[in-house]
């Protein structure tokens, strides 16, 4: 049996420097919240809370403390309420996300479509910087309307590419003028790619990452087209019937989940087959290459 992680897994530069900056503003002293949680991985969620650096749901249970912006980014009239409730800001939005929203503000003056999900956090913090012509179409769904004469495209940092060109092609015929920003971070992209030249190498995929991380959910999707694919949140959820006939299992990780519980799960697979290969450090886990497999 051959277990291999994919190149580029776990937490990517975005979501490292959120968590550094929320530790930092904790260790200078005085109140941190976090408005909504810092990263989708309840595990970190949980350990930031016992360090005392809390989440709430929304501006006023931040007011008067030191409040961290997340790697999503926010709105901006919850910045203007953080700011008008008292709050020191301690700005961790990703600059591939701030990138995106200054795009959006930059061509409020014409259509700007977003390719996303209208619930996600970043898309509605992308959204509140554009205006009534600025709108959100999730993957696979298409304008109905047009033609213009200047339209603009972005999309959520974590979009697979696929989606974006779809979404460019069915607008391209309609337009005078496209103007289209690649802002799929290359984070992602690199992850993606990678996750899935495992997954043509292998028998089954565990993605490790937070039920709620969009860009763990796009890992699976992707895997799931290619071999056999898990999501799972922890070790503790996998089971023995999990690994039957896998001889090559490939393991991936989406941005917000920690070196630890990849490192669990490496392990655990072992553990249940009753075969020795446990490691103790996550730098030990035999990554893939195009050759290895
Ligand atoms: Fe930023 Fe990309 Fe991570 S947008 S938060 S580096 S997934």
């Amino acid at each position: 049996m051959k277990v291999l992680l994919a190149e580029h897994s776990g937490f990517c530069f975005g979501v490292r420097r959120a968590l550094q900056m929320a530790r930092e503003a904790k260790a200078a002293g005085g109140e941190v919240r976090t408005l909504g949680d810092l990263i989708h991985n309840p595990r970190i969620v949980r350990e930031l809370a016992s360090e005392g650096i809390v989440s709430v749901e929304d501006v006023t249970g931040a007011s008067g403390t030191k409040v961290v912006l997340r790697s999503h980014g926010v709105s901006k009239e919850d910045l203007a309420a953080l700011r008008s409730g008292g709050c020191e800001i301690i700005d961790a939005t990703c600059p591939y996300v701030e990138r995106a929203q200054q795009l959006v503000a930059a061509h409020a003056e014409i259509p700007v479509l977003i390719l996303g999900d209208p619930d996600h956090p970043e898309v509605k913090g992308m959204l509140s910087y554009g205006n009534s012509h600025t709108r959100v179409l999730r993957p696979g769904e298409f304008p109905g309307d047009g033609p213009w004469k200047t339209l603009c495209v972005v999309s959520q940092t974590t979009q697979k590419l696929a989606n974006l060109q779809a979404l460019v092609q069915s607008v391209l015929p309609r337009c005078l003028e496209l103007i289209v920003f690649n802002t799929i971070c290359s984070a992602t992209s690199l992850r993606q790619e990678a996750a899935v030249a495992l997954a043509k190498a292998s028998d089954l995929m565990l993605v490790i990452g937070g039920r709620n991380s969009s860009n763990t959910k796009m890992l699976q999707d992707l895997c799931s087209r290619e071999t056999r694919s898990l999501h799972i949140e922890d070790a503790g959820e996998l089971t023995l019937p999990d690994l039957a006939d896998a001889a090559n299992i490939g393991l991936a990780a989406g941005a917000s989940t920690p070196e630890e519980a990849i490192l669990e799960v490496y392990n655990q697979i072992f553990k249940l087959m009753g075969i020795p290969g446990a490691v103790s450090r996550f730098e030990e886990i035999p990554r893939y290459k195009e050759e290895s497999c």
